[in-house]
Formats: C-alpha cells, structure tokens, sequence
C-alpha cells in the first residue's frame, strides 16, 4: 500500500506526484536499488547517517533496522509529511540542500544520496558535494546512485515483470499490474511535468565520466562502481580521504622539455579518473610483465591496495599519455617493516611517528614514443621529486623502499640521498604469499635491498639538481622544471 491518500490538502503539485512516488515500492528493481545502497555501505550501529533527499522515507526506514543515528532532508514538504506518515519518529528536517547543510563539520559517518543529485541545479552541484566533504568524517563515506543518461523507465518495469512472475507466478503478476497501472501512469505524467517545468537544466541525467568527476574534483577517492536499478543507474561509493591539501594539488609538477624540433610538458599529477587508473594498472602490468617480475593474469592489469586511506598514486603524463607512476603508502605497519625484511629500525626513523611514515613503491617508467629523446632516470626523478613536495604538503617525514639493488647503485652515482638498512633479513615467505610481485622479491640474481629516505634530504637534492639542470642538458635538450 501506499500512503498518499491519508496527507490532507493534497492541491499542491507536489503533493500529488508523491502520493503516487510509493509505487515504486512494488517494483522489484527499485527493491534491489535499495538493497543495493545499503548492502555496499557496512552499516555498524550508532554510525550517524545521513539520507539527502530521503522523499517519502523508503531508503531511511530500511537504513533505521540497522539501529543507526540517522537524520534525513529533504525540501519538499508533501514528501516529508508521508516520511513521518510511515515513520512517526523519523528524525526529518527541511532542508535545501543547495544551501549550508545544518551540520557541524566531520559530523557524520555515511552519507547516502538517492536519484537526488542529478535533481540538483548544475550550477549548485559542486556546493553541494563541498558541503557533503565539509559533513562527512575523514575516512566516512558518500553512497550516491543516480539514473544514467539515456534512462529507460520501461526496462525497468520489464525486469519487474519478469521477477514477478519468477517470485510471485504468472496471476499474481497481472493482478498487481493491475493495480500499479494507473498510478504508474500518473508518475510517468508528473515525471514529464517536472522536467517540462524545469528551466534550469537540472533534469539532465548525467553522464557516467561528469558524475564520477563532480566528487573525484570535491577531493573524494571512488572505492566502488556498480550498475543497479535494472541497470538503469549507477550507484558509486566514494571516501572522504583525510589529507586536506591532497584536494588543492592532485597536479604537482610540471617539467617543460625543449628539444630542437619539439617542445613539450611533463605533468606529473594523482590519477583524477577510474579510466586514467586502470590505465596506469594496465601500463605498469605490462612493464612488470616483460621484466618477468610477475606472472600473466588474465585482467591484464597490475592492481594493488588502492584503499585512499592508506595509498596515494602518482602518474607522469607526457602528451596524454602515461610515461611512469609510483605509489606511497602510509597510515599503517607498512609492509617492508611488517612482511617483507626483518631489521632494527636505523635511528632517523625510530624517533618519526607512524603516521608520518611511508612507504614508495610501484616505480615504474615506460620509453615513450616520443621525439625528444628523454634521459634514461628523468621520469623517475621527477617521481621521486612530486612524491617527495606531495609528502611535505601532506605531512610524511620519512620512509622505506625496497628496490632492486642495480638502481640503488645507479643512484648512488648520482648521490641520490637513499640510504641502505643495514642488517636486513628478507622473511618474504615464497610459498605462502599471495603478492604478485613475488618473483621481483626472489631473484636470487637480481636482488632487492631496503631502503630509506628522509624527505627533506630528497628535496634539498633536487633544489640543488634542478637548480642546475645539468645533469639532464643533452646537446641540444634543454629540461626545465616549473614547479606551483
Ligand atoms: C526522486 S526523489 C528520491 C527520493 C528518495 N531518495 C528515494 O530514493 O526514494 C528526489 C528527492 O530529492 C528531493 N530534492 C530535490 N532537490 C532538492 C533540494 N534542493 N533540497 C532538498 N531535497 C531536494 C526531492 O524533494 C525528492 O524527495
């Protein structure tokens, strides 16, 4: 049943459109959007939860079961009146969410978002996503879904039809079509109303890259992707990452390249789409490949952690293409300390907090194609240089790595400020690992060392090194370094 009959005064436009919105509460594939939002969050009790939009209350009574601290918004009244019809103790406020959100800031654990943004002037888009950054505890999560571009309403009744009749027969089905036809016909009348109505544009479904973009921009990292509602929509999950200054320089370097015949721009920037990612897990796969450091899978992609919270990647991109990434963990035991080497911590860093701790890995350059004949090390100097301005603004001090120790030796020759551990032992267990990149850890001809660094070691190298240039002028090449 649904409720729109028992609120009084319904004259207002609003207030018809959501007297028949609960019908959607009989469709199978809305069901399973809900389900959807809920089964990907790892709801614990007590978390504070917010549902922006909430409407009539369908996704907040189910969020409720899980005896969480819950506060819905939304701004019509008509939707809000039938919430409390269905949920007397619901706790709903009225609320525009183009304005301030009522809430102090790391206020909530989980936000929850549904078929609400893409409602949302496009101007006042990104205040919005600003504001549930501001609400949101670092490391708390935003679960948005919103139709695709190109909604078709009617594959999803379809598909309702077809999981009616597989749970409920074939009478059950027609009976309740039935009954659900005239007030579906009304939903899909007001539908068409409201975006006839609408002047500002909003009513636009939004492109899969733009939407992933909008919260990627308002400094959240996207953990999860998947298509729902009868695949009519798509349902993302996005963190709060917690380094605030991670928001303002996800570009870090540029280093201008001028050849004889052709100039030309390195970026080095944190991956800012899931495409520019998998890209990167592509490239460095097939680099690992040919070095025999791993063996083939069938994805083709060489993918690792990728928890925000504990994991930042850096790629180098020369021309729109990828010509090097690497990669700093943090957060946490890392796992040179903890499963890789077995060593007494050098005195530079036992006095360093963990948090300020990393670990940088995952180095890899890839030749480009590319006119200008780029010095062999520039693109992993230039890494290690972002990695190392990106540590400073994000307040990591020091660190391990564990390299091969060809390339500790080719660094050394430049007086590259990396230190040996000494004393390590490698309790790196061959048989029981579950890491890919097994065979570059055991080579017995090609060994790898531990290593550390101390950050502000690695910048005055490079002030000095790019000061200078001298090392990367050939001939006729000229490097130089725009930092901002
Ligand atoms: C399609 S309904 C979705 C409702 C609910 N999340 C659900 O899944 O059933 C969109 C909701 O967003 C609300 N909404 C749209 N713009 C809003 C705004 N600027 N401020 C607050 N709520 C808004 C509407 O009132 C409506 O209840």
């Amino acid at each position: 049943m649904w409720y729109g009959s028992k609120v009084k005064n319904m004259d207002s436009f609003w207030e018809k459109y959501f007297s028949v919105y609960d019908i959607l509460n009989k469709v199978y594939p809305y069901q399973d959007l809900l389900s959807d939002l809920i089964g990907d969050a790892d709801i614990k009790v007590g978390e504070r939860i917010l549902d922006a939009g909430s409407g009539t209350g369908n996704l907040a009574i189910k969020l409720k079961q899980y005896s969480v601290n819950l506060v819905c918004v939304d701004n019509q009244v008509a939707a809000v009146n039938l919430h409390k019809v269905k949920d007397s103790t619901a706790n709903v406020q009225i609320h525009n969410l183009t304005e301030r959100l009522p809430f102090d800031d790391n206020y909530f654990d989980k936000i929850f978002c549904n078929n609400t943004f893409y409602t949302i002037e496009k101007q006042k888009r990104y205040q919005l996503v600003d504001e549930f950054y501001r609400v949101l505890k670092p490391g708390g999560a935003l679960i948005i879904s919103d139709p695709k571009v190109g909604f078709r309403p009617l594959k999803i009744y379809l598909r309702h039809i077809r999981d009616s009749v597989t749970k409920r027969g074939f009478a059950a089905t027609v009976y309740d079509l039935f009954r659900m036809i005239i007030p579906t016909i009304q939903m899909f009348y007001y539908n068409a109303q409201i975006k006839k109505r609408d002047q500002t544009g909003r009513y636009n479904f939004i492109d899969n890259a733009e939407h992933e973009r909008y919260f990627i921009k308002g400094m959240f990292e996207l953990v999860a992707k998947k298509k729902t509602y009868a695949g009519e929509a798509i349902l993302s999950k996005f963190i709060k990452t917690n380094y605030k200054w991670f928001k303002k320089n996800r570009e870090i370097l540029f280093v201008d390249i001028n050849g004889k015949t052709k100039t030309g721009r390195i970026t080095v920037k944190i991956p800012d789409s899931s495409f520019e990612l998998s890209e990167m897990f592509r490239i460095r796969y097939e680099a690992y490949l040919r070095k025999k450091y791993i063996q083939p899978r069938e994805d083709k992609l060489d993918t690792d952690y990728h928890d925000p919270l504990e994991c930042v990647y850096f790629v180098a991109i020369l021309e729109q293409k990828i010509i090097g990434s690497s990669r700093i963990l943090f957060g946490r035991k890392l796992p040179i300390e903890k499963d890789y080497f077995e060593f007494s911590e050098p005195d530079a860093l036992a006095r360093i907090p963990q948090e300020a701790k990393t670990e940088i890995g995952r180095i890899v350059s890839f030749r480009p194609n590319y006119a200008i004949d780029l010095p062999p090390h520039l693109v992993l100097l230039i890494l290690f240089y972002s990695m190392s301005v990106y540590g400073k603004g994000a307040g990591f001090i020091a660190g391990y790595g564990a390299i091969k120790e060809t390339v500790k030796n080719k660094l050394e020759k430049f007086s590259f400020p990396i230190h040996p551990i000494e004393n390590t032992k490698t309790i790196f267990d061959v048989s029981k690992t579950t890491d890919p990149l097994v065979s570059f850890f055991n080579n017995p001809n090609d060994p790898v060392c531990a290593v550390y660094y101390i950050r502000d070691e690695l910048l005055s190298y490079f002030d000095e090194l790019f000061g200078h240039i001298k090392p990367f002028n050939k001939e006729d090449i000229k490097f130089s370094v725009v930092t901002h």
